[in-house]
């Protein structure tokens, strides 16, 4: 009998239930687990979940234990403090780093050959610290990186141009935050230039940066979009797909940058990150990259990893 596939969500919040019942809904896996420090509300997802059972695919859920990772081949992470409202990504940097060190730690007693998928802010500092806990390989540690922001501009320049925005292709890359950019000498649509004045890119670009504050302003949370980025990483995985995401992955003499989680185009497969894309970027991209990766190195030494 072939190996069932098995996802453990590790946190139950907003993004952790969203991503379960995205899952769920369609039909990624055989068995899908969710883990929270609060037991109970992970039990109560389950069982809310598991009550749907006849209107769905077929999968198990349930709520477990850090012993279920034994046999899981993808553990994502969303656990940790959320942003509050104003807050950056990075202020959430020293309660999670304190979080994931057990997470890391449990998963790691019980699971070697698994794919570690980080979503957790500051989702490319969680990653590298997650990577350097766990000792696992370069590829089977991913963190989401800027495949949510790379969506979302994609549909804001859907919008713009009055497309479909699953036939525009555009990257957003760097730090999943602050100090993303925009590589819009790759953006395009069939391979032609977009129609787009400078004040529309800007528009474009700051309200791709600035969709999670304009959210969590809004709302409190974010968690259909990033739950269905974790959906597209994790079929990318289960199905061998080799497609490319910009998921936050740690750079080796990329473009000049080392030692550092960052979001760019990788090919993704079941293998995890297969390979870094390499790709053609104006000096002006290159310069901006390099600002974020300093950033998110100065962070990385300011709480001593
Ligand atoms: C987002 O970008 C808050 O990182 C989360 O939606």
């Amino acid at each position: 009998m072939a190996k069932k596939s098995r996802v453990v969500i590790i946190g139950a919040g907003a993004v952790g239930s969203t991503t379960a019942f995205t899952l769920l809904l369609r039909n990624r896996m055989d068995e899908l687990v969710l883990i929270d420090a609060n037991h109970k509300k992970a039990v109560g997802d389950a069982l809310d979940m598991n009550h749907g059972m006849p209107f769905l695919g077929g999968a198990k859920l349930w709520a477990g234990t850090y012993e279920d990772c034994a046999e899981a081949d993808i553990i994502v992470i969303t656990a940790g403090a959320a942003q509050r409202e104003g807050e950056t990504r990075v202020d959430l940097l020293k309660r999670n780093a304190a979080i994931f060190d057990s997470i890391i730690t449990e998963v790691t007693k019980v699971n070697s050959h698994g794919i570690l998928l980080i979503a957790s802010n500051p989702v490319d500092i969680m990653s590298y610290l997650s990577l350097k806990k766990s000792n696992w390989p370069v590829n089977r540690v991913i963190g989401s990186g800027t495949l949510l922001d790379s969506a979302r501009f994609r549909y804001l320049i859907g919008e713009k141009l009055d497309l479909d925005p699953r036939s525009v292709h555009g990257h957003i890359v760097g730090e999943h935050g602050d100090s993303e950019l925009p590589l819009w000498s790759l953006a395009n649509v069939a391979g032609a230039k977009l129609s787009l004045d400078e004040a529309d890119k800007l528009e474009i670009f700051e309200n791709t940066r600035d969709a999670a504050y304009q959210i969590i302003s809004a709302k409190g949370a974010t968690y259909y979009a990033i739950a269905l980025a974790l959906d597209r990483i994790i079929t990318a995985i289960l199905r061998d797909e080799g497609a490319v995401l910009n998921v936050s992955t740690l750079l080796q003499d990329y473009h000049g940058i080392s030692n550092v989680f960052l979001g760019v185009p990788c090919i993704v497969d079941r293998t995890g990150v297969r390979e870094v894309m390499d790709i053609q970027i104006t000096e002006e991209e290159k310069a901006l990259l390099h600002r974020s990766a300093d950033k998110l190195k100065g962070l990385i030494e300011s709480i001593g990893l």
